[in-house]
């Protein structure tokens, strides 16, 4: 077993490629702790996971809240940084609260949460990016933009807090997660079915595809510093 005895931390872990990176670590005989701000959500995914999860309540945007939260939890071996909340949109009409609550979530969430966890030396951490970064649509510059950070933020922590590993992935279109609640049913399976059609693989991710990844990441120990698109071929689409 890969992750045997480790101490794994998701924050994002109750929904997504967060879950699913949660019962692929569960499998490999980690402890998995998972976090986010709904206790609803974080006691369902709890049982789905079935191992002996725990799982905390935090708010990444809240200093205090994630203070708390390492307070409770104390040193991890790997921490796994799925979460976000964004909103995109054209330039011209998203609104600038819309736009900066989208840098506070998904890029200084994350960056807060690495400031204050106490990491073992010999672990890793992995932030989420996305494929907008190289590969940006029309209307989705803030998030292409934040996620360039975050691939420039995981280049610079390798430096930084070595020896402890970080890595970015970064993920393609993929169906099952909370990116698109509230989208009709009829239009989310006519866009994914279009994006199939153009990506080399002919299909669309599943949170499962992205976990895989994410369990070599934190048990292979040469890998630091990397991106990883996990994306069926879409920057060559
Ligand atoms: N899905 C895609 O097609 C896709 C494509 C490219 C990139 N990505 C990126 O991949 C990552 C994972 O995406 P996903 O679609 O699997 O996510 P998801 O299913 O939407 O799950 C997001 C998770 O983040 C948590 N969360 C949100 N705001 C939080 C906060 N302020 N503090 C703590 N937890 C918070 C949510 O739980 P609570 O609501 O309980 O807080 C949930 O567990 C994200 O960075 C996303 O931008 C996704």
């Amino acid at each position: 077993m890969r992750l045997s005895d480790q101490k794994v931390l998701i924050i994002g872990g109750s929904s997504g490629m967060g879950l699913a990176t949660a019962k692929a670590a569960a499998r490999e005989e980690a402890r998995v702790i998972i976090a986010s701000r709904s206790k609803a959500k974080l006691k369902d995914a709890a049982d789905k996971i079935g191992a002996d999860v725990k799982w905390y309540t935090v708010d990444f945007t809240d200093e205090e809240s994630v203070k708390s939260l390492f307070t409770a939890i104390g040193a991890i071996d790997h921490l796994v940084i799925p979460g976000s909340f964004v909103t995109t949109g054209p330039l011209k009409e998203l609104p600038m609260s819309d736009a900066r609550a989208s840098m506070d979530s998904k890029f200084f969430g994350p960056y807060l949460a690495v400031k204050e966890a106490q990491l073992n030396p010999q672990g890793s951490i992995i932030l989420f990016s996305g494929i907008l970064s190289r590969r940006p649509d029309k209307g989705s510059a803030i998030l292409a933009a934040i996620n360039a950070a975050v691939e420039t933020l995981g280049k610079a922590l390798a430096v930084e807090l070595a020896p402890v590993r970080v890595n970015v992935i970064s993920p393609g279109l993929t169906r099952n997660t909370g990116a698109f609640l509230g989208m009709p049913e009829e239009a989310l399976e006519a866009m994914f079915d279009g994006a199939a059609q153009s990506l080399p693989v002919k299909r669309v991710g599943q949170p499962a595809d992205i976990a895989s990844v994410t369990i070599e990441l934190m048990s292979n120990s040469f890998i630091t510093g990397a991106v990883f698109d996990v994306d069926g071929g879409g920057l060559l689409s």
